[in-house]
């Protein structure tokens, strides 16, 4: 890593989400680094909180530019996430997942900054997942093309840049943001019952295994395009078996196999999907965790945490 004039800094844009809060906290446990959090309302490091007016993006230029919120890497793990939504609000959406790294990537090259853009597999169609990073994207719905016009727009930025492509991500619970795990262990723990479809295919992934990851691409300052995701590449429904049983909620509830024809989602989905990993393997010696595995790990800390 690049050293800073200070310390080494890292700014994670978005660190209050998913993703971005697993990244915030295994960077500060991990690693000597500053962390910078910036969260749509405020900037903050490990000296405490710091309003920002999410209003003006000039101010946040502003304290990017300073010597004090100098990042010498820049994460961003900010994006309008919620595909079927992106894909009637095409404005929000593309103000959110383009234009908002357009300014990412202009502070980056300013402060001479590596960026980090975190991406996703639903820039492929999903005909003949998995994919490698240099397969062809071809988004099939709005959200998939916002992100594919962000990965370019980083990639052309003349920032040192690295596109890391996840997808299906779960981890302990963050705020009001529901994963898929989510949803089907609360909906089978009161007995509701849950339509799942079977023709949806693509790796489970946890989000602390994407934020070792990010450490390592850093330390190893690896740019370009990079696949971070699990190691089984499943069906939505063997995942929610995997779901029911880890969390034994067996009995519980009801789970009804149906086909992605049977919702009537806004957003088409990429259905044969799957990022293949070997690069991160061989680059980062990646080894992430097993679907059963994760959900072991959900559950512990869920346990922990409600104690
Ligand atoms: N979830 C998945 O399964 C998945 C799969 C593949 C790729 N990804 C990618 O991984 C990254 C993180 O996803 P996630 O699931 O962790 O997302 P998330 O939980 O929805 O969090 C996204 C964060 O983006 C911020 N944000 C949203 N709109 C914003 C705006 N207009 N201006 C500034 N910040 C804004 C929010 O900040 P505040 O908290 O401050 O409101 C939120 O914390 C995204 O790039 C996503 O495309 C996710």
């Amino acid at each position: 890593m690049r050293r800073g004039e200070d310390s080494n800094s890292i700014m994670v844009v978005g660190g209050n989400g998913l993703l971005g809060s697993a990244m915030v906290s295994v960077i500060s446990q991990e690693t000597d680094w500053n962390v910078i959090v910036s969260t749509r309302t405020y900037l903050a490091d490990k000296s405490g909180y710091e309003r920002w007016d999410s209003g003006s993006r000039q101010e946040w230029k502003d304290k990017i530019l300073t010597k004090r919120w100098k990042p010498d890497v820049i994460v961003n793990a900010a994006a309008m996430t919620n595909v079927d939504m992106c894909e009637v609000e095409r404005e929000e959406a593309w103000k959110t997942n383009v234009d908002l790294v357009e300014i990412v990537a202009e502070m980056a090259r300013k402060v001479n900054a590596r960026l980090i853009q975190i991406s996703t597999d639903y820039v492929f169609d999903g005909a003949t997942g998995p994919y490698t990073e240099t397969d062809r994207p071809r988004p099939v719905n709005y959200y998939g093309k916002t992100k594919l016009a962000a990965e370019n727009a980083c990639l052309s930025s003349g920032v040192d840049t690295t596109i890391i492509r996840t997808m299906w991500l779960y981890g302990t619970r963050v705020k009001e943001k529901r994963t898929f795990v989510d949803w089907v262990k609360e909906s089978l723990s009161s007995d509701k019952e849950v339509s799942v479809v079977d023709d949806e295919i693509g790796n489970p992934t946890f989000t602390e295994d994407v934020a070792y990851a990010t450490v390592k691409v850093i330390e190893k300052n690896i740019g370009g395009i990079l696949n971070i995701a699990g190691p089984d590449r499943i069906s939505r429904w063997d995942w929610a078996e995997k779901i029911r049983s880890e969390f034994e909620l067996r009995g519980k509830g009801r789970m009804r196999k149906i086909g992605t024809k049977d919702l009537k989602r806004a957003a088409t989905r990429p259905l044969n999907s799957g990022l293949v990993t070997t690069k991160a393997a061989s680059l980062l010696e990646f080894k992430p965790m097993s679907v059963v595995k994760g959900l072991q790990m959900q559950r512990i800390t869920e346990e922990r945490e409600t104690r």
